[in-house]
């Protein structure tokens, strides 16, 4: 693994591989081990979108590694003004030992991997958050013991978070089962992934994805850049809300996560996101970890 640009490219040992060392050093965390491997080592944050989990995890979990990581604004940076990719890269990689990159194109995040000459981290683009999503098995193996034969279901817009979800949970062995409306479906290429598999299935009817549910994921129906869509999205989205109906066709101890932020009373109302707030609030700390896990995977010598 050279870099970590969506759980597509990941094969099953590199993404157990992962979750076994992010529980390693949350291990070693909680009790006060120290594990300074990145000593030395600079890691450049490249922000074109809002954030709050990933940003403070990864300057956190850097710091706890030993090394330093620089904040940039994209806005701030000559990327901002339209300096191509290519030269950004091939700059950075003269100073840095790996870039974690948040911004709208998929194409930008490759792009950077493929003119630079260090490892390339996707903090969340339009089509991918990989780091979220190996939080996210992280926690449900935690919770539940194992990922394999688990039934996953995910309500709500086909978006990044759906796409990650499809290709790590198949990945893993889980059986998925996605309720989106039909204008709102996942990516053409995820799909075209998940139609080799026999457990994967796709409805616009959440109460059909619903049944027998171990996990029940969503998120938000309007994602960072389709601030222009919020009102037309909510009349789209109305039926796919996570509420008590939706629980009650799960399993009893079905758990819930969100990689958040969270609107309540829109894709979760605030019952079910209260009386599941344990799983979700440990999947935002999993974040820290799972993401320190790549970080040492990648930029340890
Ligand atoms: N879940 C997530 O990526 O949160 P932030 O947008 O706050 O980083
Ligand atoms: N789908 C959301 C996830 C936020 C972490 C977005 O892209 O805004």
């Amino acid at each position: 693994m050279n870099h970590l640009l969506k759980m597509l490219d990941l094969s099953r040992e590199e993404i157990t591989d992962l979750l076994n060392l992010a529980d390693q050093l949350k291990y070693e965390q909680k009790h006060g081990i120290s594990h300074k491997v990145l000593e030395g080592k600079s890691l450049g944050m490249i922000f074109a979108k809002a954030s709050t989990r990933t940003r403070v995890s990864f300057e956190v979990g850097m710091y706890q590694l030993g090394g330093q990581p620089i904040y940039l604004s994209a806005n701030d940076m000559q990327i901002g003004r339209g300096e191509p990719v290519q030269d950004t890269a091939r700059v950075l990689s003269r100073y840095l030992d790996g870039i974690m990159i948040r911004t709208f194109a998929q194409s930008q995040v490759e792009d950077l991997a493929k003119y630079g000459s260090i490892p390339i981290i996707n903090a969340l683009t339009d089509f991918a958050h990989p780091c979220q999503v190996l939080a996210d098995l992280m926690t449900i193996r935690e919770f539940k013991g194992s990922l394999e034969g688990l039934n996953v279901c995910y309500i709500g817009d086909g978006n990044n978070m759906a796409n990650s979800i499809i290709a790590g949970c198949l990945k893993m062995d889980m059986n998925v089962h996605i309720a989106c409306p039909d204008n709102y479906r996942p990516d053409k290429e995820v799909l075209e992934f998940a139609q080799q598999y026999s457990n994967f299935k796709m409805t616009s009817v959440p109460a059909e994805a619903a049944v027998d549910a171990d996990v029940i994921f969503t998120d938000v129906w309007s994602s960072m850049g389709m601030e222009s869509e919020i009102e037309q999205r909510k009349i789209a989205f109305q039926g796919y809300q996570v509420n008590d109906a939706i629980m009650a066709l799960a399993h009893p101890d079905c758990m819930i996560q969100h990689c958040l932020p969270a609107h309540r009373e829109e894709e979760i109302t605030e019952k079910v996101f209260e009386a599941h707030a344990n799983e979700i609030f440990e999947e935002a700390e999993n974040r820290l970890h799972a993401q320190k896990a790549v970080m040492v995977a990648l930029m340890k010598d």
